[in-house]
């Protein structure tokens, strides 16, 4: 599949009709793989077919306003594109106003939430900083706007890397089994069966075609239907390389102990030799590629879609752009 067109597997009809009918999108997958990547493409993608685009980032050094060219993002909504909104979620912001919403009255919410003790008592409630983001950002699926529509369409959770990813998809649900009737109880309720309704839900899973994560992710995509029972909708698999070799050169290539060996490239630095360096390196990584994808395909029974790897342009607003179009 050469990576210029991606691929979207089995999924019928088109990926931004499909994913911009979703209300709350999560992006997750391994620290590095691209979902911030991912998650500003695709938001822009879905702000061009006429969707309004919240892209929620989770208290992170963010680098969101770099790829999209714009100031950086903090903890109060901005709009970073056209159709494009974006947010770096503080957990202690959020915490005092999802006080002062349920209490009503700002002052006693600061007092109650601004307390070392009191946030020393919430840091121990198990996932409650997760909960201060996630139900945050679940909550602005929920703003009406002005106009009398959804102030955003799509709200695309920037989600922490892995382990910490199903921690924070896990809340809800773990509050919903502790936590007795009451304000908390009720939107975690209402966010959970959200986040279960394939309909108006669903996590996205980035990757890339290395043996390690693609070893996590078959893992992780796992553990999200077996342990979290949430819909999956795509795997994203990022970075892929056209390739330059057929199977067979690739392979021949790969065999080449002496065009692989740790002092090639000086040895054969500046003679003609250091292109065949170059390519048996490369040959190499077509194969884990090759053997990645495979992999990825026959274990994980999901759509895909398959984003090219970008040389110049990663991470740059061309880039978003060019990843966007394919999307
Ligand atoms: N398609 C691509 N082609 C080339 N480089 C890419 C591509 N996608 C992402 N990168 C590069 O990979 C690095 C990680 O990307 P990104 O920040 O999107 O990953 P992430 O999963 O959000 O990371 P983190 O877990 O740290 O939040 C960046 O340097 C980015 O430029
Ligand atoms: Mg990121």
């Amino acid at each position: 599949m050469p990576p210029s067109s991606p691929s979207q597997g089995h999924a019928p009809g088109r990926l931004v009709d499909d994913l911009g009918r979703r209300r709350f999108l999560f992006v997750t997958g391994k620290g590095g793989v691209g979902k911030t990547t991912f998650a500003a493409a695709l938001a822009v993608a879905l702000a061009r077919e006429g969707k309004r685009v919240l892209v929620a980032l989770c208290n992170t050094k963010e680098r969101l306003s770099a790829i999209l060219g714009t100031k950086p993002i903090g903890d109060e909504i901005m709009p970073v594109a056209e159709g494009v909104w974006a947010v770096n979620i503080s957990p202690d912001k959020a915490l005092t106003e999802y006080g002062e919403m349920v209490l009503k009255v700002r002052s006693v919410a600061h007092a109650v939430f601004d307390n070392r003790y009191t946030k020393t008592f919430f840091r121990a409630v198990p996932g409650l900083y997760e909960w201060a983001m996630l139900g945050k950002a679940w909550f602005h699926t929920t703003e009406i706007g002005p106009d009398g529509r959804p102030r955003f369409d799509v709200v695309l959770l920037d989600a922490p890397a892995t382990g910490h990813g199903l921690d924070m998809m896990r809340v809800p649900k773990v509050i919903l089994d502790v936590v007795p009737p009451g304000v908390l109880r009720r939107d975690a309720e209402e966010a959970w069966a959200m986040f279960r309704d394939p309909a108006r839900s669903g996590i996205l899973v980035v990757t890339l075609p290395e043996e390690m994560p693609a070893q996590e992710t078959i893992e992780l995509v796992d553990a999200i239907k077996t342990d979290l029972t949430l819909p999956v909708l795509r795997l994203v698999v990022n970075a892929v390389l056209a390739p330059l070799f057929s199977p067979e050169e690739r392979d021949r290539l790969a065999q080449e102990a002496s065009l692989l060996s740790m002092d090639a490239p000086d040895r054969t630095n500046g003679t003609a030799e250091s292109a065949l360096v170059a390519g048996a390196r490369r040959a190499v990584r077509e194969k884990v590629q090759a053997e990645s994808l495979a992999r990825l395909k026959q274990e994980i029974d999901l759509p895909q879609i398959t984003l090219p790897h970008l040389f110049d342009e990663a991470s740059t607003v061309e880039g978003t752009k060019i990843l966007s179009r394919l999307l």
